[in-house]
């Protein structure tokens, strides 16, 4: 049966100039890094083959390589300079050919990417361990579903249901889903964040919001989504990128003390957060680094 072994080896054969620095990521996390990569190459291989790995590779590195072009025309521009969202909503979200290797890049980022391992270990020993007992779990953006599919792994009592605004990236989850030995807890479903009901009555005791915020061209809905949707005692996990230029980063965060700030402006309280910046070359101006917090309503 693979494990994370197979993803760091498809590295070596794909993308051989990333390899060393993931590998590095991963040795100094090792045990944390394996909480995510293991079950992931047991469902992706499950449920699409043994040639997963190397396209999952393919992505990561397509990805890094646009990261990287991002970061210099930012450099330059000194601001983020995003496709309009129209242009972001047919050429990324809903382009297959784009998003599926998007979204294996947005799951390897985690364990192979400094800025992103904090991540793990908040999600998992200070979201996913700590929601009660039966608790019901809403995840806005999920994408690849795997930040959910972990939360069920981790939990069997946990019931969840993830969304996002992209077919192909919902078709992603929903294969990993029907081979986890999950699909009886959780679902996944097309929908934008925004327009979740907030009039609702549905209540969870853990809502996630990752790496979202810096998608929308006004982050402050987001924020009261959360809190409307979050019991009176539960948990929010939430993450954003700061100074972290692509081509659908439409909202620039410079400082930590801002998606902060729009969080308590809605009514929720930081218990933890952790910010953590990317190796980048000497001289640069901006430092792209992401944040996690645990949020708890007010
Ligand atoms: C960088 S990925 C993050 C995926 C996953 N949450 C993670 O942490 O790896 C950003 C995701 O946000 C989704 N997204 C962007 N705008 C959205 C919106 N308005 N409503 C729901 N999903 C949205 C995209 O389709 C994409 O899957």
């Amino acid at each position: 049966m693979k494990n994370a072994q197979a993803f760091l080896e498809a590295l070596d054969r794909k993308a051989k100039m990333l390899a060393p620095a993931a590998r590095a990521t991963f040795e100094a996390n090792r045990e944390l890094c394996s909480w995510l990569l293991d079950p992931l190459a047991r469902w992706a291989e499950a449920a699409y083959g043994p040639e997963v790995f190397d396209a999952a590779a393919r992505g990561y590195a397509e990805y890094c390589v646009g990261v990287a072009k991002a970061k210099a025309i930012y450099e330059r521009e000194g601001r983020y300079t995003p496709e309009r969202m129209p242009e972001i909503m047919s050429g990324v979200y809903h382009d297959e050919g784009y998003m599926i290797p998007y979204m294996w890049a947005a799951i390897l980022i985690y364990p192979f990417w400094p800025s992103m391992v904090s991540h793990i270990a908040m999600f998992r020993d200070e979201f996913v361990r700590r929601l009660p007992k039966n608790a019901r779990v809403l995840e806005l953006a999920c994408g690849h579903g795997v930040l959910s599919l972990l939360a069920a792994e981790d939990r069997p009592d946990l019931e969840i249901e993830g969304s996002d605004i992209s077919p192909p990236a919902i078709a992603v989850a929903n294969r990993l889903l029907a081979v986890s030995g999950h699909a009886d807890r959780v679902r996944f479903e097309v929908s934008d964040a925004l327009k979740v009901d907030t009039n609702g009555d549905g209540r969870y005791h853990g809502v996630i919001s990752a790496m979202l915020a810096e998608h929308l061209p006004n982050p402050t809905p987001l924020f009261s989504t959360m809190a409307q949707r979050v019991t009176s005692d539960g948990l929010v996990f939430f993450s954003t990128a700061l100074e972290s230029p692509q081509r659908d980063h439409v909202f620039e965060y410079n400082q930590e003390s801002r998606p902060l700030q729009m969080a308590e402006a809605a009514g929720l309280r930081a218990s933890r957060m952790a910010s953590d910046a990317s190796a980048i070359p000497p001289g640069s101006k901006f430092l792209p680094r992401a944040t996690a917090m645990i949020l708890r309503a007010r």
